[in-house]
């Protein structure tokens, strides 16, 4: 849907503080986002996780539309001791845009 990942375009403004997607993206505060969706958490080389991510990527947590959505609507609630220190997105809408967005990008 065309106009969904026009708006996740959008909602990823709140992402880039910390994060690139696309082209050349690299990592920064957050990791890298290209090929996220559906692969397992915590795989980009050279970025450094949180013990609290690589423990549930341990536990085999893959970033599917339902984790992803789960994670963005509460980082610190879905992950006790993340380091992303993002407050979580309110709106089913928005994330389900931002979701969408991500599922454009392969590795
Ligand atoms: C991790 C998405 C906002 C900093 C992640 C991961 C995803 C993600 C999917 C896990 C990546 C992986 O396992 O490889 C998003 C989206 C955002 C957002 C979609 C906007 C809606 C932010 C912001 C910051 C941030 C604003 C900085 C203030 C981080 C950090 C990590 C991370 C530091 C690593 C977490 C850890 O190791 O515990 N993000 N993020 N993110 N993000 Fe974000």
């Amino acid at each position: 849907d065309p106009e969904l990942v026009a708006a996740g375009e959008k909602v990823f403004r709140q992402c880039k503080a910390c994060h690139m997607v696309g082209e050349g993206a690299k990592n920064r505060v957050g990791p890298h986002l290209n090929g996220v969706m559906n692969r397992a958490a915590g795989m980009v080389d050279g970025f450094r996780y949180s013990s609290a991510l690589k423990d549930m990527a341990a536990d085999g947590l893959v970033w599917d539309e339902e984790n992803l959505a789960a994670f963005l609507a509460d980082p610190r609630g879905f992950m006790k001791g993340t380091r992303m220190g993002f407050a979580g997105l309110r709106s089913d809408e928005d994330i389900a845009a931002v979701n969408a967005y991500l599922s454009t990008f392969g590795e």
